[in-house]
C-alpha cells in the first residue's frame, strides 16, 4: 500500500485509513469478519447495526476490536420510519391483504400456511444502537437512509468519532455537510440495496442519478468542505480510477464485498451474483423500501401485483416466513439478493483484502498508465 496515499490524502486522512476504499455496512451480510479484513487492509471496514440488538452491537465492535488496531465504522439506518417504528395497527387492511395475497401465492412451495394477518410493530432497536456507538467511541458513525442531524453528528464529534453519511440527491448531500458530517457519500442509483433516503419515495422511478451524474454535482455543491465518496455500480480498480477522474475523493463499494469469503451471504448468494443471468430491478416488495435487487420470480410477481408494501420494514417482517424458508431452502428466487448494478462484472470470491489491494494496484495503475487502456 506503499503508493496509496497519493491517490485521495484528504479522505485518507480525516478517517485515517491507508486506501480510499470505504465497504459499505451491509445487514445480515457486514459483520464483524468483514469490516476487520478491510480496515486491516486499509480500507475502512463498517459493520451493519441494522436489526441488530445493543448488545449486539457492542460485541460485534469488540471482536472488530480484536482483529484490527485499525480504524473501522458502524453503519446504521435513520429512516424516519425505521428510527420511529411504524404502528402496525395503522397501516389499512386493504393494504395488509393486498401484500399477504401476493406472499400466500409462493407459501405452498414451503409448505407454509397462507397468512392474512399483520405482523407486529417492529422493536426500536435504531436508537439503543446509537447509544452504544457514542459510548463505544466508534472511530467512524457511517449514517444511511436518512440525514443524520446536527445534534447527533455533534455527539459523535465529541467522543471523537468521524461521521460519514450516505445521500442520494444534492439537497441531502448539502444538508448533510450544513450539519457537520466528515465525509460525504454520493449514492446513484446504480447501487445495489436500498435507496439511501430518510423517507419513501411514490415510485422507484423517482429514485435518484445515476453515480456518474450525481457525483459530479455533489462534488460541486460540497466537495470544497468535506470529501466526497462515490458509490453505486462500482466494482473495481476500473471504477476507482473513473471516479477519482471525477475528482471524488474516494469510493465505497457494497456488492463487490457480498461476494467475498468474509461475508455472511449465504452461498447461493454469493454464486448468484459471480455467475450467470445478473439483472437488477428495483422493488420494494422485500422490505418496504425501494431496493435493488437480482430480478427473480418474486419481483415479478410483485411487480404485476401492483400491490402496495407495507411501510417501514414491515414488509420484510409480514414475509419473514416466506423469505427466511426461501433463505433455508437455498431458493434463490424468493429471498432479496440485494445486488448493485455493476454485478455483472464480478469474477470470483475473493477474500476481502484481497480485493482492497487489488482494487488501489489497479486504480493506480490506470491513472498511471497515460495510454489509457490497460489490459
Ligand atoms: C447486501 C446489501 C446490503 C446493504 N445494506 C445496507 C445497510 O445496512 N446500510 C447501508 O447504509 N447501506 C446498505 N447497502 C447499500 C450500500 O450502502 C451502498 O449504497 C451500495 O452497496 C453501493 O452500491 P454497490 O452495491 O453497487 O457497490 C446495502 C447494499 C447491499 C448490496
Amino acid at each position: 500500500m506503499s503508493t496509496a496515499p497519493s491517490l485521495s490524502p484528504r479522505l485518507q486522512k480525516v478517517l485515517g485509513i491507508d486506501a480510499p476504499v470505504l465497504q459499505s455496512g451491509m445487514g445480515g451480510v457486514a459483520g464483524s469478519a468483514l469490516a476487520a479484513a478491510v480496515s486491516n487492509a486499509g480500507g475502512l471496514g463498517v459493520l451493519a447495526a441494522l436489526r441488530l440488538t445493543a448488545d449486539q452491537v457492542e460485541a460485534a465492535i469488540a471482536e472488530i476490536r480484536t482483529a484490527t488496531d485499525a480504524p473501522f465504522g458502524v453503519n446504521i439506518w435513520l429512516h424516519e420510519d425505521v428510527r420511529n417504528p411504524v404502528d402496525a395497527a395503522t397501516i389499512d387492511d386493504e393494504v395488509v391483504s393486498g401484500s399477504q395475497a401476493v406472499m400466500n401465492g409462493f407459501r405452498p412451495r414451503f409448505d407454509l400456511p397462507s397468512r392474512h394477518d399483520r405482523p407486529d410493530s417492529d422493536a426500536d432497536l435504531v436508537n439503543a444502537a446509537l447509544e452504544v456507538m457514542i459510548a463505544q467511541r466508534v472511530p467512524v458513525f457511517s449514517a444511511a437512509i436518512g440525514v443524520p442531524e446536527a445534534a447527533l453528528i455533534d455527539r459523535f464529534h465529541e467522543v471523537g468519532s468521524k461521521v460519514v453519511a450516505m445521500v442520494a440527491t444534492l439537497d441531502d448531500a448539502t444538508q448533510a455537510a450544513d450539519n457537520g458530517a466528515d465525509v460525504v457519500v454520493a449514492q446513484g442509483t446504480e447501487s445495489g440495496g436500498h435507496r439511501s433516503y430518510g423517507t419513501k419515495h411514490d415510485r422507484a422511478g423517482a429514485t435518484g442519478s445515476s453515480t456518474l451524474t450525481l457525483v459530479p454535482q455533489v462534488i460541486d455543491a460540497v466537495g470544497d468542505r468535506v470529501p466526497v465518496v462515490a458509490a453505486g455500480g462500482i466494482v473495481d480498480g476500473r471504477g476507482l480510477a473513473a471516479m477519482l477522474a471525477l475528482g471524488a475523493d474516494g469510493v465505497l463499494l457494497g456488492t463487490r464485498f457480498v461476494a467475498t469469503k468474509e461475508s455472511l451471504a449465504a452461498d447461493v448468494y454469493k454464486t448468484r451474483l459471480t455467475t450467470g443471468d445478473r439483472t437488477t430491478t428495483l422493488t420494494d416488495g422485500f422490505t418496504g423500501q425501494w431496493a435493488r435487487v437480482l430480478t427473480s420470480e418474486f419481483t415479478e410477481r410483485w411487480e404485476e401485483s401492483e400491490a402496495t408494501a407495507l411501510p417501514g420494514l414491515l414488509q420484510a417482517s409480514a414475509g419473514r416466513d416466506l423469505f427466511g424458508a426461501a433463505k433455508k431452502a437455498h431458493d434463490d428466487q424468493l429471498q432479496p439478493l440485494y445486488a448493485g448494478a455493476g454485478v455483472g462484472s464480478l469474477k470470483g470470491i475473493p477474500g476481502a483484502g484481497e480485493v482492497v489491494a487489488q482494487i488501489v494496484a489497479e486504480a493506480e495503475d490506470r491513472l498511471s498508465n497515460t495510454g489509457g487502456r490497460a489490459s
